[in-house]
């Protein structure tokens, strides 16, 4: 049954829907595929939004046309090119072997289909069945050269969700190169939207940047082989009136975890168009007689009500049709992580105590972070030789695995699969193994170089030296690092005139090397991390169901970087620790509490000396152990509404509520204290209006509509970063 799809053969018009959301496009003039809708969903459509034939001076036509009334150059189209007439920003740059770039993309055929195909070699999101899905295929091809581009788009049934990506085929008889080549593009008219990314750098990522959109092209990208702190794979278009609760919002991740770029460019008449995909810095993929090439997928949503509901639509997404880990569902462990605590000093006698602490405090889980391997005492060796540091474990890491076992708690420990050292036994044996370009020195960064992994060769060496110690000890946990950004693009493997596929077959190695582990070792629970959150994208969720969020764990610094994180990304996803104050990051000075309380938006856990704290502390580490076990199903899973900006104000606030609507978990934060403050107060969202909910603390008992409707007043606290959590239950 075609329900989520149509096809009107009269009008040539296609029309994607469910419940909540309508895509549309038509076959116009010359075989053109056209955008017509993307919002709130319609019933039907009567043609009344045909592109009007207007004669725009200096804006060709159809190649054998007479009708100047027609262009190319002005339609909103849902692919363009280049060699086309279309001076905007193509979707996609051929080389021809005739040299030229020439590619006219008319309609030829669509097929729809029940269900989603699996994106080879690719992360992306997919169906439990056939049912919750349907897939249309609209196959555009370029007569003179047979290149065929299949645009598929997925629309699922129950999520506001379309999933686009390209497979491109050569079909001719000829080798052509791909130079660019983006997953989706959209053109709106008559729109005058304002961008929300989220860009940053090493240690204060994803911040939320909103901009007006005015004539020319903007673009948000990363040409680091990684999608970065810099810029995270991510835009919204909104309304200028757009806030968290209501206005028109348009979301867009990409679930790369390369380079990528987003265009937005805004033409001359007003309209705007938006490309997202692998960033054509650097990229040219030859495509053989009979090659194909599948682009990265994006996935796209509309929500009328706001931000939040647009992030509510990408977390119930990822986390379920993206993260295929057996822990998705499961109340993420409180880990300690020895980093900030030791750093590369220590051993397993040094250790231990750690560990007996944090037994007593009743954590669950501890991750041996930085420097068990090879001779590692600073970061300047031993990448890349995966094999226990003798003089830090003397009786093996499995000893020491298995005392941490015996205190009852979890062992994870920390490796950087697709890193290399000079001082290592592997870039002894193996050279090449380094990338680099032949004849030159390549650049370090973190005194470490990274490994060709577009190599099977390379790949398989890193999982042969890994699966050694998982197999010999008992690991329940990785973290998955990643601590310096891609230079001296070169695969030794490759001819020259194939370099131009390097970046991208770097990322698709790192997927095959990822997906060896998550395959194979079903129970082991992955965290990625980048120097924090330098990796952290939909591409990523696919194989690590949680993320260092950031390598800044200040926790008023942490208040900008996990409202933008929470702008896409569900808050099981993102890793959040209570460390030493002053801050090792930013000097800062916070009370306990509000680390905790801010740490407890994601995925808790603690990074400082279990053994070194006062009294007083670990009794308050033991409480907020205690309190999260009692809320993390909740805070974990629940659906995230941001309440107040800690970009824009004085405060923050955000609220979890459980699917039932049951219970509630309320955040504020007091950035700054002020003498004789303005009263201020929160309006709590996502409640039954119906129910009555209990305060946990102080046994009162509220409306639900009254907490939303009138809002509770805000403490009165004067401290610099005070904070206040709430739990709230429904009674009968
Ligand atoms: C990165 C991570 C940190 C820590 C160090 C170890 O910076 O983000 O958490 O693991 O590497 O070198």
């Amino acid at each position: 049954m075609r329900d989520l799809i149509t096809f009107d053969e009269e009008n040539k018009v296609f029309h994607l829907h469910n419940k909540d959301i309508s895509y549309l496009m038509s076959i116009e003039d010359g075989k053109t595929l056209s955008h017509l809708y993307f919002g709130k969903r319609v019933n039907g459509y009567h043609n009344q939004l045909r592109y009007p034939r207007v004669d725009r001076g200096f804006s060709g036509n159809l190649p054998g046309s007479l009708d100047r009334t027609f262009s190319r150059d002005s339609l909103p189209k849902e692919y363009s090119t280049s060699g086309e007439m279309d001076y905007r920003t193509p979707s996609a740059i051929v080389r021809n072997p005739d040299g030229s770039n020439a590619l006219f993309l008319k309609y030829q055929d669509y097929s729809i289909a029940n269900g989603k195909p699996d994106l080879k070699n690719l992360p992306h999101s997919w169906v439990k069945d056939d049912n919750e899905a349907q897939t249309l295929t609209i196959k555009l091809v370029d007569e003179v050269s047979k290149l065929e581009f299949d645009l598929l788009y997925t629309i699922y049934r129950d999520y506001p969700i379309i999933a686009r990506s390209v497979l491109v085929k050569n079909n001719g008889d000829d080798s052509i190169y791909l130079e660019k080549a983006s997953s989706m593009q959209v053109d709106f008219v008559d729109r005058d939207f304002e961008t929300i990314t989220l860009p940053g750098a090493h240690a204060n990522e994803r911040h939320m940047q909103r901009q007006r959109i005015n004539q020319g092209v903007h673009v948000y990208g990363s040409r680091r082989g990684a999608s970065s702190h810099q810029m995270n794979p991510f835009i919204a278009l909104v309304d200028k009136d757009t806030d968290e609760f209501q206005g028109d919002a348009y979301g867009f991740a990409f679930v790369y975890s390369g380079n990528h770029a987003i265009e937005v460019e805004k033409d001359q008449f007003n309209q705007t168009r938006l490309n997202i995909g692998i960033n054509d810095y650097n990229f040219n993929w030859k495509l053989e007689k009979g090659a194909e090439f599948q682009t990265p997928e994006v996935i796209m949503t509309y929500s009328s009500k706001g931000l939040n509901k647009m992030s509510q639509n990408f977390h119930k997404l990822i986390h379920d049709r993206i993260i295929r880990s057996k822990y998705k569902d499961q109340v993420r462990p409180i880990l300690v992580n020895n980093w900030e605590a030791t750093y590369f000093d220590f051993n397993e006698e040094k250790l231990k105590p750690i560990v007996d602490d944090a037994k007593k405090l009743g954590i669950e889980m501890f991750v041996l972070d930085d420097g068990w391997f090879g001779h590692r005492d600073d970061d300047n060796s031993s990448l890349g030789d995966w094999k226990v540091f003798k003089k830090k474990f003397p009786n093996g890491l499995g000893h020491f695995a298995d005392y941490v076992h015996k205190q009852g708690l979890k062992f994870g420990l920390w490796f950087e699969p697709e890193m290399i050292s000079y001082d290592s036994d592997l870039y002894k044996n193996h050279p090449d193994y380094l990338m680099h370009v032949p004849g030159r020195k390549p650049s370090p960064s973190r005194n470490q170089y990274i490994l060709d992994l577009g190599r099977k060769e390379v790949r398989d060496n890193i999982y042969d030296q890994m699966v050694k110690i998982l197999d010999s000890v008992d690991i329940d946990y990785i973290k998955w690092d990643m601590n310096r950004h891609i230079s001296d693009v070169f695969e030794h493997d490759l001819p020259s005139e194939r370099q131009g596929e390097s970046y991208h077959r770097y990322i698709l190695g790192v997927y095959d090397l990822m997906n060896r582990f998550t395959i194979n070792y079903p129970n082991i629970l992955i965290e990625g991390c980048s120097g924090g959150g330098g990796r952290f994208d939909a591409g990523m969720a696919y194989y690590t169901p949680q993320i260092w969020a950031s390598d800044n764990s200040d926790a008023i610094a942490r208040l900008t970087i996990q409202y933008g994180t929470s702008l896409v990304y569900p808050q099981s996803m993102m890793t959040s620790h209570v460390s030493v104050s002053p801050n090792e990051q930013n000097g800062r000075i916070t009370p306990f509490d509000t680390r905790g309380a801010v740490a407890m938006w994601g995925d808790l856990g603690y990074e400082l000396d279990l053994t070194k704290m006062s009294e007083e502390d670990s009794q308050k580490v033991k409480e907020q152990v205690k309190d999260y076990k009692a809320i993390r199903q909740v805070t974990q899973y629940g659906d995230l509404y941001r309440l107040k900006n800690p970009k824009y104000g004085n405060q923050a606030a955000w609220m979890v509520v459980s699917p039932n609507q049951d219970e509630a978990v309320v955040t504020w934060v007091q950035i700054l204290s002020y003498a004789q403050n303005y009263l201020t107060k929160t309006k709590l969202a996502g409640l039954d209006p119906k129910k009555h909910y209990k305060d946990l603390a102080t046994g009162e008992i509220y409306g639900g509509d009254e907490l939303m409707e009138m809002g509770i007043y805000d403490p009165v606290i004067h401290k610099d970063f005070a904070s206040k959590m709430y739990h709230f239950k429904a009674v009968d």
